[in-house]
């Protein structure tokens, strides 16, 4: 496949991702002087910015592709819902959120003077049970239309039905990828890929101290839990990917590093794209890794776009 080919094939990619969603809120101001009330220093807020965040990051990061998404989620019933749910629609990605009305939508606002963040403060609680089932309806429902299916665990509690949510994908054939959080991934049985980092595995298989013993432990948990590859993301070390009997690495392509918050929703979101217009898991992870190197590069923005990932050739 060419890249004008994969271009095209890239236009008709339905990806569905599912997880817990977030506005970053970012406050920018000066900070003059000192609080009469407390030993706090008074910000005046200037500028305000708002990105997606956690599984709504995903999905920007796969519609940047060309590519059609659906996001389902869950949001509270507020202002800050709503302005998610605009800045969505914005950027060409269809939403389908639940609504809880005891939910506050998920926020972390960053209060940011003098280039310095002096504080975040994060509004955030767990949907209701009979939201849950709800989503798990929609899922249902949604599954049929599309070619693979990304989990973005944030650990919001958004993603209680995963266990039964993968395995009704994998009965319809549907490739899943998860990016894990926690320390039990017991819950992703029988997903497709998983892609956590180095402390989210660590936090499951405990430390390793060479990478025979890292590959090890690795095969015994993909054995055991059903998975078709692990792709741990090492930051600076690039990424290893975990399958059957081999391993393949993969060095990162980075040549500056600005800001690598976001880099993880990156490469999820690539190799689905990928992985759904036909690419194989090898080449698909290469771009997904090269995408990952693009973005730590950047400051602020956390995606990169179709020309850019593969205006270098191949
Ligand atoms: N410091 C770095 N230097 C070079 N490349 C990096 C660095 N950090 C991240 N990357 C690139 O981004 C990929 C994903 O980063 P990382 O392993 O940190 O994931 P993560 O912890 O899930 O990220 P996130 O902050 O989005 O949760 C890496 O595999 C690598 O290609
Ligand atoms: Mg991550």
């Amino acid at each position: 496949m060419n890249i004008s080919e994969l271009e095209q094939s890239l236009k008709t990619v339905r990806i569905l991702v599912v997880g817990d969603v977030m506005l970053d809120r970012y406050w920018f101001g000066s900070a003059d002087r000192i609080s009469p009330e407390a030993p706090v220093p008074v910000v005046r807020v200037s500028q305000t910015e708002n990105r997606l965040g956690g599984a709504a990051n995903v999905a920007l990061n796969i519609v940047k592709q060309g590519a059609q998404v659906t996001l389902l989620s869950v949001r509270g019933e507020d202002q800050e819902g709503e302005e998610l749910e605009s800045l969505l629609r914005a950027n060409g990605i269809d939403s389908d959120f639940i609504i809880d009305k005891k939910l506050s939508t998920t926020i972390k606002t960053r209060v940011i003077a003098r280039h310095q963040q002096l504080v975040r403060i994060d509004f955030e609680n767990s949907p209701t049970h009979e939201v849950l089932d709800q989503t798990l309806e929609r899922y249902s429902a949604l599954l049929n239309d599309v070619d693979v299916i990304v989990f973005s665990d944030y650990g919001k509690g958004g993603l209680q039905h995963i266990t039964q949510m993968i395995a009704e994908a994998k009965k319809a054939g549907i490739c899943t990828l998860v990016d894990p959080k926690g320390a039990d991934f017991e819950k992703y049985r029988g997903a497709s890929y998983i892609t956590p980092n180095k402390v989210e595995l660590r936090d499951v298989i405990g430390p390793w101290n060479s990478e025979d013993e890292l590959n090890e432990k690795v095969y015994s948990l993909r054995k055991n839990l059903e998975l078709d590859g692990v792709l741990l993301t090492r930051s600076e070390e690039g990424m290893s990917l975990y399958q059957s009997e081999n391993v393949s690495h993969f060095p990162t392509t980075a040549q500056e590093i600005y800001d690598v918050s976001g880099a993880g929703d990156t490469v999820i979101g690539i190799v689905a794209v990928l992985l759904a217009s036909g690419c194989d898991i090898n080449q698909s992870v290469t771009y997904a890794n090269r995408a990952a190197g693009i973005v730590v590069g950047k400051l602020g923005t956390a995606t990169v776009n179709f020309s850019e990932l593969f205006s270098q050739g191949d």
